[in-house]
């Protein structure tokens, strides 16, 4: 599995990551329940495979995501990069330390590898959180500080700091082109590796729906979706039939290079420059197996032309706009 390397710390992250977002999660979490064995043979195979990074957040399932993936890493902790993420409504210097001791405590481990900002910082002073991450990463406690869906704007605040952001952590995928607008340009600029998620836009690239009707009602808020759909928050059209015309040109393009539409997206994720590493939200054995074929496969510049032809509609529709639930007004990345 290749590896790539973030900025001063070193680290270096498998080019597929594991999405450990359903981890610990019980009926009525986003995912749904999953079970603890689940959990331990899905890391096992990875880290099998060559995986190393897994990514969780404090957020994910009350913390229990967190929790399931320091159970199934016991042991194994020194094979594994572990990624996880406050929420920026903690980041008030007291609140951050507490929360990130309560983070260690739950993963059983002495250092987080990577700790994120997982939204932009709204109620509390840019400087002040950075100031504390940077005196955490002394301590020992983190090894490297990242953010996650933070635009130009929040990425310079944060910059200004002086603290060094070695990672922001961005949906991206075939549908979901958007950070190419400005935030990638500006993560390559100043060396700063873009950790890809939701590259399988949560299954539709995997080609299992062809129209919204049948997608589950979670998966279709963001702004793909007309803001008819219930549980939508954007206030916008949608761009279904872009999406859809996308969905079925990639799935005839799969079909013609013999590979399942999933590998195709995950190859075209990792063949994107500026990224590091691609994390895919992994629920059984099967999924992983089918995600390390993908990731493993090289698709020729013909075949990387043509995936930007196809999804150039979805990605002029939505426009720059980063934040997938929220509309340009209200976005909440800039
Ligand atoms: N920083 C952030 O704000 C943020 C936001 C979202 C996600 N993330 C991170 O990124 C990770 C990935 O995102 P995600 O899970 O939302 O979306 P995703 O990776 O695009 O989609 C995951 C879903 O796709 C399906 N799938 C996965 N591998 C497959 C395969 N090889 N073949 C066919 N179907 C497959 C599964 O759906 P079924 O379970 O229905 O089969 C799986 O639950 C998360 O776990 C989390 O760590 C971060």
């Amino acid at each position: 599995m290749e590896k790539r390397t973030l900025g001063p710390s070193g680290i270096q992250l498998s080019v597929l990551g594991l999405g450990c977002w359903s981890f610990g999660g019980q009926e009525g979490d986003y995912w749904g329940a999953h079970d603890d064995r689940d959990d331990a043979a899905i890391i096992a195979q990875a880290l099998e495979n060559g995986v190393n990074y897994f990514d969780t957040a404090e957020g994910y399932n009350d913390g229990r995501s967190e929790a399931a993936l320091g159970r199934a890493l016991a042991g194994l902790r020194a094979e594994a990069i572990i990624g996880t993420k406050i929420s920026p409504q903690n980041t008030e210097p007291a609140a951050l330390r507490q929360h990130c001791e309560a983070s260690l405590r739950r993963l059983g481990v002495d250092t987080i590898d990577i700790y994120m900002v997982h939204w932009p910082i709204t109620d509390y002073p840019v400087a002040d959180a950075f100031a504390t991450l940077a005196d955490l990463r002394a301590e020992g406690k983190i090894r490297a500080i990242g953010v996650s869906n933070f635009g130009p704007t929040q990425l310079a605040e944060a910059l200004a700091t002086g603290v060094p952001i070695e990672v922001n952590q961005l949906g991206y995928g075939l549908l979901n082109r958007i950070i190419e607008f400005e935030i990638l340009p500006v993560c390559r600029q100043h060396g700063i590796g873009v950790a890809a998620y939701m590259p399988l836009m949560q299954g539709l690239l995997t080609g299992r729906w062809r129209s919204a009707d049948e997608i589950p009602l979670t998966r279709r808020r963001t702004r793909h979706f007309s803001s008819d759909r219930p549980g939508t928050r954007h206030g916008e059209p949608g761009a279904e039939a872009e999406v859809f015309a996308a969905i079925d040109g990639i799935a005839r393009l799969a079909e013609a290079q013999g590979m399942p539409m999933a590998d195709m997206a995950l190859a075209w994720a990792a063949a994107q420059p500026g990224v590091t590493t691609v994390i895919v939200g992994t629920r059984t054995l099967a999924q992983l197996d089918e995600s390390l074929a993908g990731i493993g496969r090289t698709l020729a510049p013909d075949v990387l032309a043509e995936l930007d032809r196809l999804t150039q509609p979805v990605k002029a529709k939505l426009g720059s706009n980063a934040d997938l639930w929220q509309s340009g007004a209200n976005s909440r990345i800039r």
